[in-house]
């Protein structure tokens, strides 16, 4: 299976560049949702430096549950509205966050984590849930990093 190793030195575009043409080919010809958000979350948490988590929540009866995802285990279902998940579901945008203890309603799964950075997964218009990254360090996510995940988010549902 795929091996990444991205070199040392470049920009967080290039990483992000190269990731989607790893994803393209990591989903090619398969159209199995877990499949594909399963090596979705994996190469993420392989591949993006300074992780503790990685991962899906898909929006099931109108709650986000938990779904493929790589880091320690992670509460179940969060409500549209609570928590960083809950407010870019809600909102429908990304929502990055320097300081987790700082947001209010932080839903702490890992007390390792420090910030936090999440995608909505819009197809179309439909939310599918959102892409979750953790990181233990304090403004690991920068607008880069919002951009290229929203690139890769693209990429991943075909849209
Ligand atoms: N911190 C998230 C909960 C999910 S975990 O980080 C995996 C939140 O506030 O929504």
């Amino acid at each position: 299976m795929h091996t990444v190793t991205m070199a040392k030195g470049q920009t967080k575009g290039e990483t992000y560049a190269e990731l989607a043409a790893l994803l393209r080919a990591l989903i090619e010809g398969e159209d199995d949702f877990i499949a594909n958000a399963a090596n979705f979350s994996a190469l993420l948490f392989h591949t993006l430096p300074d992780l503790n988590w990685a991962g899906l929540y898909l929006l099931k009866g109108g709650e986000l549950v938990l779904g493929p995802f790589q880091g320690k285990p992670a509460c179940v279902r969060i409500s549209v509205g609570s928590g960083v998940c809950g407010t870019a579901a809600a909102a429908r945008r990304t929502v990055l966050v320097e300081n987790v203890h700082e947001f209010p309603g932080h839903i702490a799964c890992d007390s390792a984590s420090n910030s936090e950075v999440v995608v909505p997964l819009l197809k179309g218009d439909e939310l599918l849930g959102v892409l979750d990254l953790d990181s233990p360090s304090l403004a690991r996510f920068d607008a880069e990093d919002a951009k290229g995940l929203e690139e890769l988010v693209r990429v991943f549902l075909g849209s």
